[in-house]
């Protein structure tokens, strides 16, 4: 087929036209394609931590990480350190995850932690948080290929 410069401008045009049409859709589509890993640090990785000991973190950072779409997550954990050191929790070796099933990999020392419990009575798009701050050993489990954590368990 020949490329008018009609369909040219088409070529171009579209793919702006489905931003603008699909906005936050378009975002959740392109957070589908991520890996598993990435997925993971958004949901749980946060070095920074910028807002320290605040009532307001898990309001913030729930949306701000793209955490809730459609519904209200019940229950998240952000992790206080880096990737690097959320991934060397794959080295250590297997242990029960909190359901028994042995594909965890726990962390050696304990970590600054802040959990977001769900509000009773909050309803998606308003779904407000308790932010917890404590430190513990985390469990994750880990994609045996990559050696990255793909999924948060549990802290103990
Ligand atoms: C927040 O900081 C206050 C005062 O420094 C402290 O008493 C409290 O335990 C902290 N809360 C959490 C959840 O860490
Ligand atoms: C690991 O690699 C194998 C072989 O390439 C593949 O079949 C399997 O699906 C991979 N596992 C994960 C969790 O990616
Ligand atoms: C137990 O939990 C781990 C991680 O949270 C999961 O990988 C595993 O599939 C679960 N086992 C069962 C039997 O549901």
């Amino acid at each position: 087929m020949e490329v008018t410069p009609t369909l040219k401008k088409s070529l171009v045009l579209f793919p702006l036209l489905v931003v603008v049409l699909l906005g936050p859709g378009w975002v959740h589509s392109s957070l589908s394609q991520e890996s598993q890993a990435d997925r993971f640090y958004r949901q749980h990785i946060d070095p920074d931590n910028p807002f320290g000991n605040k009532t307001s973190y898990c309001d913030v950072m729930m949306w701000r990480r793209n955490i809730n779409w459609y519904s209200c997550k019940k229950l998240n954990t952000f992790v206080h350190t880096s990737r690097a050191t959320a991934r060397a929790v794959c080295r250590e070796k297997l242990t029960a995850c909190r359901n028994g099933t042995v594909n965890c990999h726990k962390s050696r020392s304990s970590m600054r932690i802040t959990q977001c419990n769900l509000k009773g009575g909050s309803k998606y798009p308003n779904c407000a948080y308790w932010s917890t701050q404590r430190t513990a050993h985390i469990l994750v489990v880990c994609d045996g290929n990559s050696s990255k954590p793909i999924h948060f368990d549990s802290s103990v």
